[in-house]
């Protein structure tokens, strides 16, 4: 697919990235916006740079998941803020990976933040914003028809291999990757992994200080939070 294409209109506006239409039907252009939202958007603000960081941290990331043969949506990056990608339907799941015990599962099983999952565990969120993006097990995800069940297998596969990819590619530059929650689509059929991977959907803890790197800072007001991101981006990609 071809480098050079025209922007279109926009398809589609959400919390923090919006999507344009291009010449090309079957490819899309993803920009990252600096808008930042905690709580089903009850929490708004701006992270200045977020763009920039979470459009260049992604496309590092998903090039190392291409090399490792996890297919993504991703094509090549435009600019700063833009990523050209392929035009794929969103699964409505949010799938999130943990290492470490920390946020939602802390709270709701009464666990203390830090300590290890071994092995890692991965959870189906529904999303839905009106809903709030429940917690749902597999059957959930069939009967509400999200995915068919060799898709399902396929999605907990390639999060398992992903997360064994992202934990030493993090490990290696002294960040512990806690957990992440990633989205997948389907392209003509095609299953692939989608949306973005990012100081926004990722928690990464300094190895040496514990320090929280990513949007927990904005979601808990630690301050510092455009010093984190780039300083994630620093490590990732400097
Ligand atoms: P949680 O502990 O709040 O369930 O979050 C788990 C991971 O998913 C964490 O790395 C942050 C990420 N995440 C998102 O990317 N989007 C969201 O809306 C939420 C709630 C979490």
């Amino acid at each position: 697919m071809a480098k050079t294409v025209v922007k279109g209109a926009m398809i589609y506006e959400g919390k923090a990235k919006k999507l344009f239409e291009t010449d090309q039907p079957d490819c899309v252009i993803q920009y990252f916006k600096d808008d930042a939202t905690a709580f089903n958007a009850q929490k708004r603000g701006t992270i200045v740079d977020k763009g920039v960081v979470n459009n260049k941290v992604s496309e590092r990331l998903f090039r190392l998941l291409e090399d490792a043969g996890i297919p993504t949506h991703f094509l090549e990056r435009l600019s700063d803020r833009e990523m050209l990608t392929k035009r794929v339907t969103i699964i409505p799941i949010e799938v999130v990976v943990r290492n470490r015990v920390a946020g939602s599962l802390a709270k709701r099983l009464g666990l203390k933040e830090g300590g290890a999952i071994e092995p890692p565990i991965v959870e189906f969120y529904y999303k839905n914003d009106a809903l709030g993006d429940p917690l749902i097990t597999e059957d959930h995800v069939l009967l509400l028809n999200l995915a068919a069940s060799p898709v399902v297998n396929q999605i907990k596969a390639w999060a398992s291999r992903i997360n064994q990819l992202l934990v030493p590619f993090f490990q290696e530059r002294s960040l512990v990757l806690v957990d992440f929650k990633l989205e997948f689509g389907l392209y003509h059929g095609k299953l692939m992994l989608a949306d973005e991977i990012s100081p926004d959907t990722c928690r990464f803890w300094d190895k040496q200080t514990g320090e929280s790197m990513d949007k927990d800072r904005f979601r808990k007001d630690l301050g510092r939070i455009e010093e984190a991101y780039q300083e994630v981006l620093r490590r990732v990609c400097g």
